[in-house]
């Protein structure tokens, strides 16, 4: 196990580059199963997510080749469906797209729940309404799902009743072979939704409307190879936008598409933090005091949810009263309580935190709970003065490329510390 240690109240300033999108990464990686050629990745980001989907994919017979850090080249054209080790599935969320692959190729799949971060139920029940409307059967039995659609599926409308980015894109994979034409209503809009699909038809797909509330996918027989690169990540920009404003600092976030960012930079300036935006570049800083403000988190082009945790440090800092609204997942304040260990005042009133802002926060041992309440402590962490340390660091090690090197080299004063297993089991039971 390993801790992040860091003394804080040092303002960032400097240039820090952000990586390729996690989210869309994942997908376009499981996606590649039902390429049956070979492909190359690259600006991928260099997380442990992306490393556990290559081994399932590898597992799976898959040959993956490192062209450098950040490109792989996958060949997917022997692979076995129903092989994907449980172990390795449920150490993250992205697994589900097995199922929209694995239907796609193989006309079954065979997957294990999977797993992800704790922050609320996340059922599948969305993804199952879709693949059913595609006519697969669909059951769950002892921790797994199998999905199977013996004469192949069939084209369909599929209407999602609520947005779900996972469902869209499994729909999408299970339907981009799949004769006819399949249309998705109330589908989510979310950039890598488009990603996935930008991918999908450099390798000969024709899918349509990516970006609006309805895609249309017509099935083609066969996909080819392809050179790919991964969209810049919009929530690991945000992250150090909040950053920038949190320590009164200063920094040029490059490799940015800054109309993924709009909602973000919305928010930062009615709380008197400056934005400016360039071609594939911001500049964020902060001189003056923060304004309180409510941010509600909405699907996109709505604030993010996955910017939530780290939106509520700004507003611990901003005087007075400030709600936070959180409407896409049903738990994701649980890590309130590791905040109110550095002294924040925050009432959960069901999914609404009332942030009474402007109390100073003080440096404490704290847990990442998930990836990005993670960050959000690192981010706590810098504007505190003293010692902060945050265990549990491998939550924000599975969304991240590098964040304690690319911090530091903005002059953030912080490091890794790698803690002896017996004393981790200690400190965390
Ligand atoms: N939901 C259902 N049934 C379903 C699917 C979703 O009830 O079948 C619910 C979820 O429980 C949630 C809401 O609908 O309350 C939205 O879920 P969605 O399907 O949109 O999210 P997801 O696919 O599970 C992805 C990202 C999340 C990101 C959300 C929203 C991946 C691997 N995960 O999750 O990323 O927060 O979309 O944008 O792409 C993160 O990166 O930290 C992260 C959690």
């Amino acid at each position: 196990m390993e801790k992040i240690v860091i003394n804080g109240n040092i303002p960032l300033n400097g240039v820090i580059e952000v990586s390729g999108t996690k989210n869309a990464a994942l997908a376009v990686i499981f996606a590649n199963l039902l390429v049956e050629d070979i492909c190359v990745i690259e600006n991928l980001p260099v997380i442990s997510d992306v490393t556990v989907s290559l081994e399932i994919l590898q597992a799976m017979g898959l040959k993956i080749r490192m062209l450098n850090k950040n490109t792989i080249e996958i060949d997917s054209r022997n692979a076995a469906g129903g092989t994907s080790p449980l172990e390795l599935v449920r150490k993250m969320r992205a697994s589900y797209y097995l199922l929209g692959a694995e239907l796609g190729r193989f006309r079954k799949a065979y997957v294990g729940c999977p797993g992800g971060c704790d922050i609320g139920l996340r059922p599948i029940d969305r993804h199952i309404k879709g693949f059913e409307a595609l006519g697969a059967k669909v059951t769950i039995e002892g921790g797994y799902i199998e999905a199977t659609a013996p004469k192949g599926l069939k084209a369909g409308n599929i209407y999602f009743d609520d947005n779900t980015v996972g469902g869209t894109i499994n729909v999408i994979l299970a339907a981009v072979k799949t004769k006819g034409m399949t249309v998705i209503e109330n589908a989510a809009r979310e950039p890598h939704v488009v990603d996935l699909v930008n991918f999908l038809n450099t390798c000969g797909a024709r899918i349509t409307g990516a970006g609006t509330d309805t895609i249309k996918v017509r099935g083609v027989e066969k996909l080819h190879g392809c050179t790919y690169a991964i969209i810049p990540d919009m929530i690991e920009a945000g992250t150090y936008m909040i950053a920038a404003a949190a320590t009164c600092g200063c920094l040029k976030i490059t490799n940015v598409i800054p109309k993924h960012l709009e909602a973000i930079s919305a928010k930062l300036e009615e709380m008197g933090v400056e934005v400016e935006e360039y071609d594939d570049y911001m500049i964020v800083s902060r001189k003056n005091k923060l304004v309180k403000t409510n941010v509600k988190t909405l699907p996109y082009p709505g604030f993010p949810t996955d910017l939530q945790p780290q939106m509520c440090i700004l507003l611990c800092l901003a005087n007075g009263v400030s709600y936070l609204t959180e409407t896409i997942f049903e738990s994701r304040f649980k890590y309130v309580d590791e905040l109110k260990r550095m002294g924040a005042s925050i009432k959960v009133d069901g999914r609404t935190a009332i942030i009474e802002g402007g109390a100073p926060l003080s440096a404490a041992h704290v847990r990442a709970h998930d990836l990005r309440s993670g960050v959000a402590m690192v981010i706590a962490g810098m504007t505190i003065k003293g010692r902060t340390e945050i265990e549990e660091i491998h939550h924000i090690e599975r969304g991240y490329d590098n964040i304690v090197g690319k911090l530091c080299g903005v002059g953030a004063d912080m490091k890794k510390i790698y803690i002896p297993d017996a004393l981790s089991y200690e400190m965390v039971n």
